[in-house]
């Protein structure tokens, strides 16, 4: 079984929206949630998806998954403090349903311009390598600086890329990675932006599908605006 896991749980603080947290705005008709749903819902190599979001947005996200007529989500699960903890919540929302060689494709809901092509080849390379990080090459020159005043190194570009998501793994791989992250006391934990970090700890070997731009992550207000143009003349 191949499973999408929508990560919904975040408050969107660098979006600053008072109302609400940025994956629930409305583009063109849709909550942004829902338009990520939706390509998930309508890959044939996803057989169910599982959201995690806010107790408090729950009922909101249940209204819409019928509203919209979405098939495929089993589970709603409740978010936690970090995306680790979301993702954690997540693993143990389906737990009892999967099996150790079953796919989890980890996406964020504030991609929603994501390519059925990029879904498709994070199942074909989690095949191949176990897990699989969605990036994009540097096409910029990436500085590293150490204090923010000064350079510190200027890495060689085509070693470079950029993480997205979707992140994908066999069940048993993402399992065990987030048991030996969490079985650490809180104050001994690495801290990790996302799931590959974690898996990549635990000593698994992780693959590269190619993402695209279009996969940006809505992140601040000029995302959204960005969003929105391309969602528009997409249509
Ligand atoms: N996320 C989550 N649970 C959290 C934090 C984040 O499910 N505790 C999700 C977000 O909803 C988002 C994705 O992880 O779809 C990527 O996170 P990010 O872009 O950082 O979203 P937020 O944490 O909501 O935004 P910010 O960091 O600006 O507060
Ligand atoms: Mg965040």
């Amino acid at each position: 079984m191949n499973i999408a896991v929508i990560l919904a749980g975040g408050t969107g603080s660098r979006m600053g929206m008072v109302d609400r947290p940025k994956q629930f705005i409305d583009i063109y008709g849709k909550p942004v949630v829902i338009h990520t749903i939706e390509a998930f819902e309508i890959n044939e190599n996803i057989d169910a998806v599982c959201v995690i979001c806010t107790k408090e947005w729950q009922e909101d996200l249940s209204i819409w998954i019928k509203e919209y007529d979405i098939r495929k989500v089993r589970w709603i699960g409740d978010a936690g403090k970090t995306r680790q903890e979301s993702s954690l919540n997540a693993l143990n929302a389906i737990k009892d349903d999967v099996r150790d060689d079953d796919i989890i494709i980890i996406h964020d809901s504030a991609r929603p311009l994501i390519s059925q092509r990029i879904i498709n080849e994070n199942i074909e390379k989690v095949k191949v390598y176990g897990a699989c990080d969605t990036v994009i090459p540097a096409q910029d020159t990436i500085i590293r600086s150490v204090d923010g005043e000064h350079l510190e190194s200027i890495p060689a570009r085509r070693e470079l890329y950029l993480g997205q998501t979707p992140q994908s793994f066999r069940y048993s791989i993402v399992r065990k990675a987030y048991d030996d992250y969490f079985s650490l006391p809180e104050n001994e934990r690495p801290v990790m932006t996302d799931d590959c970090g974690l898996v990549l700890a635990s000593g698994a070997k992780i693959g590269m599908a190619m993402g695209d731009k279009l996969n940006m992550k809505m992140t601040t207000m000029e995302d959204l605006l960005l969003i929105k143009s391309i969602v528009r003349t997409s249509r």
